[in-house]
């Protein structure tokens, strides 16, 4: 079967390096078109240089990198510097990018990448904040028709919020730009917080990250030493969830993971509960089903499909 052919939205964010290096690890299954940077857990200019850092990380630096929208579509930026640090990729020391950005914006290249692929060719990876695909659509709309599908990360159900007690950081971010995507009638995969919390980086997964011995495997070790500080003192969990690589390890072994489809609604009104993920999980609302919401996981699964990836880089 020929690679899958995708475009990954992303702010990285120490588990969006890891979902790209996933995704760089893989191309029998994966061929990525090009990153595309969003504000989200760091501002623009950094989601952007983190992005091109990690291709680097990776022995990538031919991979395209575009910069897209540095705010959401209506509201002002929230940033998760608090989790992911002041750089957005604390941890590892790891060097200043020599590759450039793209000169063409995110959104246009989305657009024109769409457009120029046979329709149910291209399949849009989000894993920070909606910005540039929400703006991709409102701007292209014909575009829509031409998604392959939509495997994102965000929102949240059984698990409730991260950022606020409704809402899920990326969806909150841009809960405008949610509710365009999750209307648009593209065919969407979540992988909402019930599921990435099960993906815990507990101790002995780090320690078979780190003792890969390779500048990858140590660097993703120490990502995750510095990212699950903020779920162990909130949660008490046993180890940072890898909310991302879910997305790009869907695309390689979709069975390590269950879900149903239902009807998923963003709330855009109230603050009370702005960017929370009302999804119809027991169906009644009689609401079309829009999105298949991932609920579980084979964690160790996971976690050795992620090491023996990461271990060929
Ligand atoms: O809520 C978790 C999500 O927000 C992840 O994508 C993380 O990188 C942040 O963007
Ligand atoms: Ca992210």
């Amino acid at each position: 079967m020929s690679a899958r052919k995708i475009i990954i939205d992303t702010d990285p964010g120490q588990d969006d390096a890891v979902a790209i290096l996933l995704a760089l690890a893989s191309p029998e299954e994966i061929d990525v078109l090009g990153i595309t940077a969003v504000a989200g857990n760091v501002p623009l200019t950094l989601t952007s240089k983190n992005a091109r850092i990690v291709c680097e990380l990776a022995g990538k630096p031919d991979t395209k990198v575009y910069e897209g929208c540095d705010r959401p579509m209506g509201r002002e930026l929230v940033t998760a510097e608090h989790v992911h640090g002041k750089t957005g990729l604390n941890g590892p020391v790891l060097p200043a990018p020599i590759m450039k950005v793209e000169d063409q914006h995110a959104v246009n290249f989305i657009i024109d990448t769409l457009r120029a692929h046979d329709a149910g060719t291209v399949t849009l990876c989000p894993l920070g904040p909606l910005t540039n695909i929400g703006s991709a659509f409102e701007k292209a709309p014909d575009i829509i028709e031409k998604v392959q599908e939509i495997v994102l990360m965000g929102g949240a159900y059984f698990e409730v919020g991260n950022i606020t007690p409704a809402a899920e950081f990326n969806i909150y971010v841009d809960p405008q730009a949610a509710d365009i995507v999750f209307k648009s009638g593209a065919p969407i995969v979540v992988m909402p917080l019930d599921v990435t919390h099960k993906a815990l980086v507990t101790k002995p997964r780090n320690d078979a990250f780190r003792n890969l011995g390779t500048k990858v495997g140590i660097a993703v070790a120490e990502m995750t030493d510095f990212f699950e500080r903020f779920d162990k003192e909130k949660y008490g969990s046993d180890g940072a969830p890898l909310h991302d690589p879910c997305v790009t390890a869907y695309l390689i072994q979709p069975e390590l993971f269950s879900g149903r489809r239902i009807n998923v609604e963003i709330e855009t009104q109230s603050e009370l509960t702005m960017g929370m993920t009302v999804a119809d999980w027991w169906s009644v609302t009689g609401r079309a089903p829009n999105a298949i919401f991932i609920g579980d996981i084979d964690a160790d699964g996971f976690f050795s499909l992620l090491a023996e990836r990461l271990s060929r880089l």
